[in-house]
């Protein structure tokens, strides 16, 4: 079996080293892949977005299956467009990646069917957001409509933060066409949970349950990053929130996609807030989260592989989806200076023995060395018995890989941590 994997980076390592797990693959190619995915694929330079190439290569090469994993592709139809020549895919088509694609779809979607998030309006016009903002309560969040690179939310604290958002989004255009609308909604309080779900349209099968840490600094200072790590589980995913969550969210947003005629396949990403009122939905997204995916997938007991092509075929309600009984954490290494300017081109040195806990994201391959390229590095991931062990454990691993310039948050897991005291 030939399988192709669209993307990039810590992601898509974390599914390409728990795709080889299944011994049906013969090959695995990773588009384009980076430095240290070339450890365990085969990485061909083709852009995860260029997608007539993409289609191409897979025709070419006899492609058996591919995942499409970022949100772009998804959004621009890289689904439909390989299944347009017979190849089965895992991630929903496009007219369902809009759940991510467009705030503006999402929010009217819950409102439409009754899913718990936060209170809304939308906007297309700038001068009546910035009439609304004036009497709008503080703080309010501003989203923009379309993709970001996960920028595109504003928490303004103050009127003016709003005004200056407004401005910035909407007439300045600093995400380009993805602020032609925007969202601005009530500013919620409560705990973070990721849950990511399979799901072939039917029946949602939950992942066991993550926590991000999105800012660069400790204790949650500084900018929103895209993830500076995860552990798994979420110690504010309780039992009982977890039931909530399947009665009042996930099947009724699996619902409300069929009665859309937009079956949603793949894996779809619920970003939860533990309100006082219950659980809420912040975002989806449209595919697995980065760096949710380095914790949740190394706990996974279940083949994945047989999991994503049930998402394809129907038949997840018979398909196990089983999680080891232990915790993981992952700590995320970056450039100094992410998210704004970083340098790159330093070398990078892992020890062998952690090598198979490491999934490289900003990466090259240089005459046989592996340098930095991104602003996230690698993410170093550990599983252990208890969370207090996997956070040490991932530590320790990160103190024994070097390069110039590395930056890592000290305090990963250590909110979680409190949380089950
Ligand atoms: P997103 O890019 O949609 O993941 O949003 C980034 C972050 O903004 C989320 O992880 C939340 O921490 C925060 N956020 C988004 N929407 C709200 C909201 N309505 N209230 C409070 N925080 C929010
Ligand atoms: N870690 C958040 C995301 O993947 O969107």
């Amino acid at each position: 079996m030939k399988v192709l994997v669209v993307g990039g980076g810590g992601r898509e390592h974390a599914i390409i080293k728990k795709l080889k797990e299944n011994k049906e693959i013969g090959t695995i190619y990773a588009l384009p892949g980076n430095g240290g995915i070339a450890a365990d694929a085969e990485c061909v330079g083709i852009g995860a977005t260029d997608i007539e190439e993409i289609v191409r290569f897979a025709v070419e090469n006899g492609i058996d299956y591919a995942v499409v994993a970022p949100d772009d592709p998804l959004v621009l139809g890289c689904v439909d467009a390989l299944e347009e020549k017979g190849i089965p895919c895992f991630g929903p088509r496009a007219n369902a990646a809009i759940i991510e694609g467009s705030k503006v779809f999402s929010k009217n979607l819950m409102k439409k069917y009754g899913i718990p998030t936060a209170a809304y309006e939308v906007f297309d016009d700038a001068e009546k957001a910035l009439e609304y903002v004036r009497t709008a309560p503080i703080p309010t969040v501003i989203k923009a409509d379309g993709l970001a690179l996960g920028k595109g939310v504003i928490i303004a604290q103050t009127r003016e933060e709003a005004q200056d958002a407004v401005v910035s989004i909407m007439k300045d255009k600093k995400f380009g066409k993805s602020g032609n609308s925007i969202v601005i909604e009530e500013f919620l309080e409560g705990p973070e949970v990721s849950v990511l779900s399979f799901t072939d349209g039917k029946v949602v099968k939950p992942m066991i349950s993550s926590m991000d840490h999105k800012r660069a600094g400790d204790n949650d200072t500084g900018l929103n990053t895209g993830g500076m790590g995860t552990i798994a589980p979420n110690p504010y995913y309780t039992d009982d929130v977890a039931r909530e969550c399947m009665e009042k969210i996930f099947l009724p947003t699996i619902k409300a996609m069929n009665a859309e005629g937009r079956t949603f396949k793949g894996c779809l990403y619920f970003g939860l807030m533990i309100t006082k009122d219950g659980p809420k939905v912040i975002e989806y997204n449209c595919r697995f989260g980065d760096p949710e995916t380095q914790v949740v997938l190394p706990l996974l007991k279940s083949d994945l592989f047989t999991i994503m092509k049930a998402t394809t075929d129907g038949t997840l309600a018979e398909t196990p989806v089983e999680f080891e009984d232990k915790n993981a954490a992952c700590v995320i290494m970056a450039s100094e200076g992410y998210p704004v300017a970083y340098e790159k081109g330093y070398e990078i040195t892992v020890p062998g023995e952690i090598a198979p806990c490491v999934f490289v994201a900003g990466a090259k391959e240089q005459d046989g060395r592996l340098l930095t390229s991104g602003g996230r590095v690698l993410g170093v991931t550990a599983i252990a018995d208890s969370l207090k062990e996997a956070i040490d454990c991932s530590y320790k691993m990160v103190e024994q890989i070097h390069f110039d310039n590395a930056y890592y948050r000290h305090d990963i897991g250590q909110r979680a941590l409190k949380a089950k005291e």
